[in-house]
């Protein structure tokens, strides 16, 4: 089986794809962090983000294996992730390692942006989580806090509306819902009834 979870910037997807894992017994890949380990590559090298040979190269050196979650999961790098994601290049570039690791067995869980639209438009279900940008920032920042560093929550609903935005524009692979996917609004929800409503869509999908 494999399970498309598509969303903009704090939307839930990333717990919920670990989640969803778990429960059915498959792999979980996200793919937010191919493009945060560009980007960061791309930061630690004192290189423009937008440039499109070196971003390339990046791509194709990267090691998915030796990632530091912790560390990409910045919220700079979050930032510059949006910048180099939109090199359509760098798309390539990451397109057969995404859909070699949905392929292999016992099946897996891909969250992004393009998964139900790119790269695994025959995914068996597509979930496409929304929240209200007000309550993404909310959960951002209580995340920062809760790992003991400072987070501006009015900054973290500008970053997250920018990023959003550029995401939805760019010209290749935007964050949209795939047409067949099922919108799940997780803002007047805890995690634990986000995942109850993500493992029900999927056993629904199923019948
Ligand atoms: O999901 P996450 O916030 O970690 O993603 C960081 C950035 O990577 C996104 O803002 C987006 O620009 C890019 N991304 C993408 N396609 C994906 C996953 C992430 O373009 N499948």
């Amino acid at each position: 089986m494999i399970i498309a979870l598509d969303g903009p910037a704090a939307s839930g997807k990333g717990t919920l794809g670990k989640r969803l894992a778990a429960h059915f017994g498959l792999r979980h890949l996200d793919t937010g962090l191919l493009y945060r380990a560009v980007a960061k590559a791309r930061l630690d090298a004192g290189h423009r983000l937008d440039d499109k040979t070196q971003a390339v190269t990046a791509a194709r050196a990267l090691n998915p294996a030796g990632f530091d979650e912790r560390v990409l999961k910045g919220h700079a790098i979050g930032e510059a992730a949006s910048i180099v994601s939109a090199i359509p290049a760098v798309r390539d570039a990451l397109l057969a390692f995404q859909c070699d690791f949905a392929a292999a067995s016992p099946g897996a869980v891909l969250d992004g942006r393009d998964i139900g639209t790119v790269i695994c438009p025959d995914a068996d279900v597509k979930i496409f989580v929304i929240a209200a940008p007000e309550v993404r920032a909310r959960r951002r920042a209580a995340e920062f806090r809760a790992a003991g560093q400072t987070a501006d929550e009015a900054a973290i609903l500008e970053d997250i509306r920018r990023r959003d935005e550029r995401d939805r524009s760019r010209a290749v692979a935007p964050l949209k819902a795939a047409a067949d996917a099922i919108a799940l609004d997780t803002s007047n929800l805890d995690v634990e009834a986000a995942v109850a409503a993500a493992i029900r869509i999927v056993e629904g999908a199923g019948r």
